[in-house]
Parts: C-alpha cells; structure tokens; sequence
C-alpha cells in the first residue's frame, strides 16, 4: 500500500497545521501504516478514499481529527530512562520540599503524558520514599493531544505487557490491583494525578506555576520555532527554582538561550537562566 503525493502533502500539512508534527518525504511509511488501519476500521476500502473523504471536511472535521490522533507516537514505559528518576528522589524532590514548606504544596507537570506511565511513576516514587507528603498538597497534572492517550492514562489500566516495561515487580504488586488480564494502578495513586487533554501548540489554560516539569519525548517531533515557542512557554508556568526534564535525545541548545543546563546525578536539568541559586553550566 502506498500514498499519492498530492495525499501525503495533505496529510503532512494537516499534521504540522493541527499538531506541529513534522512529516518529512521519506515518512510516506509512517503515514500509510498508521492511516491504512484506520480507514478499513471506519469503512473506507482505501487510504485513498479515506483521505479523499477527509479533504472534503469544512474546517478540523472528525476525520481529520482521528488522523492526526493516530500519527502521534505514543511510545512510553513506566521509570522510562530511569535516571530522571534518581535525580527526582535524589536531589529534586528535597529540595523542592525545603522550598515549599511553608505552603506543603508540590505542583508536576507531565506534559505529553501519553497513556499515563510517567505521571503515574512519579506518583508511585513519591509516596513510596516522601510518605510525608501525605500530608501535602501533591498535584501531578497529565496533558496530551491524543484524546484516546489520555483516556487510557485516566483509567490507570495497564496489560500485562505495559507493567512489564519498566515497573519493578514490588512496586506492581503494592501500587496495582489485578482486573482480569490486566492491572489498575490503585485509588489513591490514582487520586494524585490529573490527565487533561491539551494541544502543546494552542493555548495553555488553566495551569498552576510548577516545581517540575517532564516535557519528554515530544519536541523532537516539532519544528525548531515550535520547540522554541514551547520552552518559553514552559518558562511562563514554571517557579523560577523549578526543574525541567526533556527526553535523552532532546535539549535547549541552540533552540532556545533561556535555559541553564545543570548536571544532576547521571542526568541533565535544565534551570531558569538567570534564577537565584544557579549552578555552573555543563555541555552536554
Ligand atoms: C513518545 S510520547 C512521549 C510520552 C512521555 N512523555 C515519555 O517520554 O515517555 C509523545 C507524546 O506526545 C504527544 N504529542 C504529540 N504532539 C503533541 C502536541 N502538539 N501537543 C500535545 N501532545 C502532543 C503524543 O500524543 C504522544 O503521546
């Protein structure tokens, strides 16, 4: 199965319009293999038609909407890359509860959160090593463009398969209840997170300022002005002390001069440039 030019262009057009996704030539694979599945489950007998249809739609119309849903990729797993992690237990979390005793509050956010995995491994390693923030007001907000990610992260069930990607096997058995084949992550932890639907491209409403923020995995997919665009933002929502975490492959230089990049354990931060305790940059 392949995809006509003309189509492809309408497609890649729709996807940097609508979600800032960029589709280069050479990703007609990655257009066909997602779109050919969706157009035989919603009774079109070809991408062709089904992109046809689509074009006649007036304005954003519900097939446009579900294409540009299923071009997301929304690869994640629970710890994913692990160190993170350690430095959030390690060095973060601390210091964000000496900064915020006074208000007991600590306010996260997992921007493209996906299906849930990373706002719930936070929730999960902040009541298994901080139990004293049972007591705080500890708010972890969720947000992703794809409708159906985020329903899946709202229920908080996994297959077998998905806890077997990262969640160490205690941690499974004291934070999930069995349901049937699979597993769902248990009401209190639950309770701890929020998941919103959000398009990273259009306004940003409704947040509070945040001690950390997890933007991982997402910007390699956007243009350079839009991964410009999103890290100023994140600099509107976040504490001038807070932290920011960006995927392993993904970082502020030559994006964006507004951001420090700091060592912290076996991986990297990125603090506001120019806030009051700041540390001696590395490259890196
Ligand atoms: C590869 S996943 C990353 C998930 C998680 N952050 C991680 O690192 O494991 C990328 C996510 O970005 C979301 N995404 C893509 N474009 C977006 C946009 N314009 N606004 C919000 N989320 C977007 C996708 O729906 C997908 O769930």
């Amino acid at each position: 199965m392949t995809i006509s030019e003309a189509h492809f262009a309408f497609i890649s057009e729709l996807a940097r319009e609508r979600a800032a996704i960029v589709l280069k030539p050479g990703k007609e694979y990655l257009v066909v293999s997602r779109l050919e599945p969706l157009a035989r489950t919603s009774g079109f007998d070809s991408l062709d038609t089904f992109v046809d249809e689509m074009r006649r739609e007036l304005g954003f119309g519900r097939l446009q909407r579900m294409a540009v849903e299923a071009l997301t990729t929304n690869e994640t797993l629970f710890f994913r890359d692990l160190h993170p992690f350690e430095a959030i237990e390690q060095k973060l979390i601390p210091e964000i509860m000496a900064r915020r005793a006074s208000e007991r509050r600590i306010d996260i956010w997992s921007g493209a959160s996906s299906t849930g995995q990373e706002a719930y491994s936070i929730a999960m390693l902040l009541r298994e090593k901080f139990p004293e923030l049972c007591s705080w007001k500890v708010n972890i907000i969720g947000t992703d463009l794809s409708g159906k990610a985020v329903e899946k992260a709202r229920s908080g069930i996994y297959s077998q398969l998905e806890v077997n990607r990262g969640l160490p096997l205690p941690l499974l058995f004291k934070c999930f209840d069995k349901l049937g084949d699979d597993w769902q992550i248990k009401p209190d932890l639950k309770k701890m997170v929020e998941f919103r639907q959000m398009n990273l491209i259009e306004p940003w409403q409704g947040l509070p300022r945040f001690d950390l923020v997890m933007m991982r995995n997402v910007l390699i997919y956007f243009d350079l002005p839009t991964r410009k665009k999103i890290l100023d933002g994140i600099q509107k929502v976040i504490h001038p002390e807070g932290a920011l975490f960006l995927g392993a492959s993904e970082t502020t230089l030559n994006v964006v001069d507004c951001w420090q990049v700091e060592n912290c354990g076996r991986t990297l931060v990125y603090r506001v440039q120019g806030r009051s305790s700041v540390k001696p940059a590395v490259s890196p």
